[in-house]
């Protein structure tokens, strides 16, 4: 990136780019080589200006959120990465009468956060984001979600800024949501940035909402390992069949390739055990793939998203 476009980026924004950085430290797999520069994004009309600018230098992109779905190439990410913060991490509550309550939550505020406060707010039907370690924009991109709910059912309202740098309202009704997929997202034809989400539910008490995260806390540390180094499910659930179940059947789990291994808990996760390069990562997908496909004949697809030339 040139530097008229880095003094640009510069300009446009209130907190410092910082430029050549190294994306490890931002992601739950601590992986990853440099990006051009990473900025911190604190407002909507910076977004919708900074994506503006992108647009039309053409300019790649993409936004981080927790880091924790994500897998950079060890060669690092040629172009610009966003970080959401200030009014687009913000959480507000909207008082909605007797018996319902709404929450506005920006695109890069942590789902822990939200459920915190949706607890507080006495606001019933979060709780199962509780212990997925995203955030809001990442989790509606790719409708996440555990124990039987996903974020898509919960959605009254989404605001996104479209990479040329228009602001799309869009309301419940017109909300398309798949299995682990944000329809409308994918075929708009463009990339979107979720700037922020309205969110509704019933009135319930704090105590409950705590009472059902800790039940729902226990189940998951249960069933998936505690090592901090992973991403979360590494591949989607193919239809009517779990991916930790097909991995785990074709005694994959322990398996390594150099510090990246099949956890002994839970087979659809990658453990960084140490040093892992993304290139361990990438070896061990293919493999889990390759096996899965020859001895169940199923195809299993990352739910992980990759960034950088090496992880294609
Ligand atoms: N199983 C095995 N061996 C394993 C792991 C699982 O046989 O090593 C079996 C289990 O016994 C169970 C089935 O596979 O019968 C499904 O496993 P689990 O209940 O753990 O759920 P999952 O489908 O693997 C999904 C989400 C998780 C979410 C849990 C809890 C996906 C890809 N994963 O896991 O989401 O926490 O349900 O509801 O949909 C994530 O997306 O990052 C994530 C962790």
């Amino acid at each position: 990136m040139d530097n008229a476009l880095r003094k640009k980026v510069d300009d446009l924004v209130e907190s410092e780019v910082l430029w050549d950085c190294a994306l490890a430290p931002y992601t739950s797999f601590q992986i990853g080589g440099p990006a051009d520069g990473l900025v911190t994004v604190k407002s909507s009309s910076e977004l919708t200006s900074l994506l503006t600018l992108f647009h039309q230098s053409g300019t790649s992109w993409f936004v981080i959120g927790r880091g924790t779905n994500l897998l950079v190439a060890d060669e690092g990410y040629a172009g610009m990465v966003l970080v959401l913060d200030g009014d687009l991490a913000a959480i507000e509550k909207i008082d909605s009468g007797q018996k319902e309550v709404a929450l506005r939550a920006g695109g890069g505020c942590g789902l822990g956060a939200l459920v915190n406060h949706s607890a507080r707010a006495g606001f019933g039907g979060l709780e199962f984001l509780a212990g997925i370690p995203g955030s809001v924009g990442g989790a509606v991109m790719m409708n996440a979600g555990a124990f039987g709910s996903e974020i898509g059912d919960v959605l009254q309202e989404v605001t996104v800024v479209t990479e040329s740098g228009t602001v799309l309202v869009l309301q419940r009704e017109q909300l398309q949501f798949s299995y682990r997929c944000w329809q409308d997202a994918k075929e708009s034809g463009q990339r979107w940035v979720v700037s922020s989400v309205l969110l509704a539910g019933r009135k319930v008490e704090e105590r409950q909402v705590r009472a059902r995260v800790s039940e729902l806390n226990t189940l998951r540390r249960q069933k998936q390992p505690r090592q901090p180094k992973n991403c979360g499910s590494f591949f989607k659930n193919p239809p009517g069949d779990s991916a930790g179940r097909l991995i785990d059947s074709v005694g994959l789990k322990g398996t390594r390739i150099g510090d990246a291994e099949v956890s002994e808990v839970h087979a659809n996760f990658i453990i960084n055990r140490g040093q892992a390069t993304a290139s361990d990562i990438i070896g061990l997908m293919k493999l889990i793939q390759q096996r899965v496909k020859g001895e169940c004949g199923i195809s299993l697809e990352p739910e992980v998203q990759m960034v950088g030339s090496g992880c294609r």
